[in-house]
């Protein structure tokens, strides 16, 4: 006997995307985005407090989210967001994974080992972590994946740092992958790679950048406008790469 869902009252069937780095940035932006064309977004992301800010700003907009608080390294917590975001909505459509990390100290010369693991286990094992739970439910809808790789996953980077170069060039692979065995499922995955956009992100950097430098630089608003474009193609449609970059970047 099929029970009722949540999703068979509603109508009509709006798209349920997930945002992981929802809480910020252009994890926010591209969530604010979505919402504003109807998606219903589930935020994933470590600080509750920012997260519940976006989905107050999803809320009163007319727009339906869900805060998903959690650590994208920690298996519990991506299984139980998963599970939360089938119980609301009984479907997704789309996944953002935005949730990033990198380190000041990023050269052969000063890195840390213990940081590079946090690094490449939050860049890729955590965006494989999360694909992979989620790949059931997007199956089931022909989904969309957009991994929030940089440009430094693209074009070798110097300033980037080694764990992070390392591990947003390995998405490009891991995108490349999902698109060659989930075909016949439908599901699409798009390498996203922006160049300098101002965030908190920029924090992390050796030499934070001031003002006058981050007015130049690409703004979460964006990237999330060519995030929507990604989820909002025709299921025959596939977008494998989009490099984004400021045209002050070299
Ligand atoms: N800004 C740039 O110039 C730039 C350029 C190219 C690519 N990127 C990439 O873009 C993505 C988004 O970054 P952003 O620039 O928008 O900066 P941001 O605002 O700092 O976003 C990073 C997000 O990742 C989340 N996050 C980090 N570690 C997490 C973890 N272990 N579990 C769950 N969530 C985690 C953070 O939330 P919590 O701290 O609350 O968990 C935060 O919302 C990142 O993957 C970054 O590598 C940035």
């Amino acid at each position: 006997m099929h029970e009722p869902t949540a999703e068979d009252q509603s109508e009509p069937r709006r798209p349920v995307v997930w945002v992981t780095g929802g809480g910020s940035g252009m994890g926010r932006a591209s969530a604010l985005t979505a919402a504003s064309r109807g998606w219903r977004v589930a935020l994933s992301g470590r600080r509750p407090d920012r997260l519940r800010a976006v989905a107050r700003e999803v809320e009163g907009s007319g727009g339906e989210a869900l805060t998903l608080p959690g650590d994208v390294r920690r298996i519990e917590d991506v299984t139980e967001s998963a599970a939360a975001i089938e119980r609301r909505w009984g479907r997704l459509d789309g996944l953002v994974l935005a949730a990033g990390a990198n380190s000041p100290r990023r050269t052969w010369a000063d890195q840390d080992l213990a940081e590079l693991e946090d690094i490449v286990g939050t860049n890729l094992v955590s965006v494989a972590r999360v694909v992979q739970l989620a790949l059931p439910q997007l199956r089931r809808s022909a989904g969309v994946v957009v991994v929030v790789s940089s440009y430094a996953g693209w074009r070798f980077s110097p300033g980037a740092g080694v764990a992070y170069s390392a591990s947003k060039t390995a998405l490009a692979s891991l995108c490349q992958s999902l698109n060659a065995q989930e075909a016949a499922s439908g599901v699409r995955a798009c390498h996203l790679c922006p160049g300098d956009v101002d965030t908190d992100f920029l924090a992390q950097r050796p030499e934070v950048p001031g003002v006058e430098a981050r007015s130049v630089m690409l703004t979460a608003d964006d990237i999330a406008r060519a995030v929507q474009f990604v989820l909002d193609a025709p299921a025959h449609v596939r977008v494998d790469e989009l490099v984004i970059s400021p045209v002050s970047q070299h």
